[in-house]
């Protein structure tokens, strides 16, 4: 099974970006766990990080080329914003998982509306990095065939 992992704005900044909020793990080492997690069971984590809302609509219309299964998504600050983001998820209709490291239910008001939670199969909010974790153990569980 191919599960494609996107993280949206300022992830890339990961380990810098407000250690209190986000702790102080990178990107780069949250991608390698997840792809070696992800073939332990036998699949392919597929990671990719961009600024850029067109981005990653381009990369959820292409995941229907790509023979991607399951999606999962920390959208950033356009969890808040991005209905464009919330119709390609919808367009493609694969399922998908939402993600964010700190409690955005718990956060500024303007973090509490997301465009995303009511469509998603499951969302993980405010576990930290692990929340990577056991979002892609349950889309594991749940999506694929033995
Ligand atoms: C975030 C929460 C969002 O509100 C914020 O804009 C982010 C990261 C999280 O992972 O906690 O960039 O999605």
């Amino acid at each position: 099974m191919k599960i494609l992992l996107i993280n949206g704005p300022n992830l890339n900044l990961l380990g810098k970006r407000e250690a209190d909020i986000y702790g102080d793990v990178d990107l780069e080492t949250i991608e390698v766990n997840l792809m070696r997690l992800a073939s332990l069971h036998g699949c392919e984590l597929v990671p990719i990080q961009t600024n850029a809302e067109h981005e990653i609509i381009d990369e959820i219309h292409l995941a229907l080329d790509t023979d991607i299964e399951v999606i999962l998504i920390n959208p950033g600050a356009f969890t808040h914003t991005s209905i464009a983001i919330r119709d390609a998820l919808l367009g493609v209709n694969i399922p998908f998982y939402e993600i964010h490291i700190s409690d955005v239910f718990a956060r500024e008001e303007f973090r509490h509306k997301s465009f995303f939670s009511d469509i998603a199969i499951n969302v993980f909010s405010g576990l930290g990095v692990e929340g990577y974790e056991k979002a892609l153990l349950e889309a594991i569980s749940k999506f694929k065939r033995s």
